[in-house]
């Protein structure tokens, strides 16, 4: 169950503050429904979950079991959308020290994300070592970061298992007809899966995109598309707006923004969740971040980062709201030992939950921050599990479609994206780019 509490959002606005987006909410969910809306031709993620079968799952399964069979180590080459989701979900389920033990499973490598010469230096030392696959992501099959890390690794691969080998371990997730990752995997005759047209990068984690190196990795992609589609029926738009935890969500972030609060802060209580915090600022910060309008996504890692962000958070411009995103039920169980000397003073403690402590922690926080002026958010999840997990990802991604709209941009396109890569491009002398190197010259 994924439950919502915006009570110690709703005490910063006037009464009616959260009533007054009821009607703005339904237009939006209906034109997001009758695909009305900006941005309509990308909008295949709306009823993603309740279109995938059994059958597709299954052969995401299959592809996955060859990959865990062939491999130590497989890397998900891809960048943007074409990894974060996948990072979010594995890091989240996944052993934190899993990687010091011997697994079943190949270790998950994430590259094509960065153009760092010693990360993909010190990857290709490592991987030299290993019996490794590689999945090669990317929508456009064009991108830069991907494409380069994506020559290193076929290379590597090729070299250590020969071509028609290599060719069993890579396996392309990329657009149906376009682009040169396509053309790679067909012409090389690798297993591939298709990122529908309409479903765009950032909102692509339940396609083949996250949900085969989420399988690799060995966790249970039926249950993680079950909690979306069980929460893609909990945020339709015939559900009561206060009973929508992606409507309130929606309408209380653009009621706190309105209200001059720029800056939205996802919090989590659980180390697991950091890249949960990575995946939703891609998710909104692309989808809302334009037209020189939008709240600017931040995340930290609590308690940890109380210990740094703490005091900007609890003292500093009183500009932010938080969103604190809290798992009831840890998976494991582990209590605080009692010590005959006691030095450390912490005998008041002996035999609770690390959890319970945890806990309170969040709640002294939630009181202090509300006292410091910042609005709070609270969603909860029974427990970090696939099912969990599938039920927050669908939520937000309804969630951010709702409230672009009621910020009157377009959620589902990302042109500033663009303004770099030409930069770039100009700059490193690409075929095609003359007329912009000669005027960035100038401007150097
Ligand atoms: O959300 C998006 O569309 C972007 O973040 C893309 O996912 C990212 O730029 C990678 O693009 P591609 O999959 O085409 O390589």
């Amino acid at each position: 169950m994924v439950t919502l509490d915006i009570s110690k959002a709703a005490q910063f606005l006037s009464a009616d503050a959260i009533a007054k987006f009821e009607a703005p909410v339904a237009a939006a969910q209906k034109a997001l429904e009758e695909g009305t809306c900006k941005g309509n031709d990308f909008l295949g993620w709306m009823h993603l979950p309740s279109n995938i079968t059994p059958e597709f799952i299954a052969e995401i399964n299959d592809t996955a079991k060859t990959l865990q069979q062939e491999c130590d180590a497989v890397v998900v080459a891809g960048i943007g959308g074409s990894y974060l989701g996948a990072r979010m979900v594995i890091d989240a389920l996944a052993n934190t020290f899993g990687w010091l033990q011997e697994s079943k499973y190949p270790r998950i490598l994430f590259a094509g994300n960065n153009i760092g010469e010693d990360y993909l230096s010190e990857l290709i030392g490592y991987l030299k070592t290993v019996r490794f696959g590689i999945i090669n992501i990317s929508k456009s099959g064009t991108t830069t970061e991907t494409a380069i890390t994506f020559r290193l690794l076929k290379t590597l691969c090729e070299q250590q298992r020969g071509k028609e080998e290599a060719a069993k371990v890579i396996v392309a997730v990329t657009d149906a007809k376009r682009g040169a990752a396509r053309v790679t995997a067909d012409k090389e005759g690798y297993k591939s899966f298709i990122i529908p047209d309409n479903v765009g990068g950032r909102f692509s984690v339940l396609t083949p995109v996250g949900l085969l190196p989420i399988a690799v990795a060995g966790f249970d992609v039926a249950a993680l598309v079950k909690g979306a589609q069980d929460m893609e029926a909990q945020t339709a738009p015939e559900v009561p707006f206060m009973e929508n935890p992606a409507a309130v969500y929606a309408a209380i972030r653009n009621a706190l923004y309105q209200d001059g609060k720029k800056i939205e802060i996802l919090a989590n209580y659980q180390p697991k969740l950091h890249n949960l915090g990575e995946w939703w600022k891609q998710l909104y910060g692309e989808s809302e971040g334009k037209d020189g309008k939008g709240i600017f996504p931040a995340s930290v890692d609590l308690t940890t980062d109380l210990h740094s962000m703490g005091q900007w958070i609890q003292d500093g411009e009183r500009t932010i709201f938080e969103t604190v995103v809290s798992v009831e039920q840890p998976n494991t169980c582990l209590e605080v030992p009692s010590d005959e000397e006691n030095l450390d003073g912490l005998n008041f403690l002996a035999g609770r939950r690390i959890d319970e402590v945890n806990k309170m922690a969040e709640l002294g926080t939630k009181l202090a921050h509300v006292d410091g002026g910042v609005p709070n958010i609270r969603l909860s999840i029974t427990k970090l599990d696939e099912y969990h997990i599938g039920q927050l990802i669908y939520m937000f991604e309804r969630a951010c479609g709702i409230s672009g709209l009621l910020l009157e941009v377009n959620p589902f396109d990302q042109p500033g994206v663009e303004a770099y890569k030409k930069n770039m491009f100009a700059l490193l002398g690409k075929p095609g780019y003359e007329a912009e190197t000669e005027a960035i010259k100038a401007r150097l």
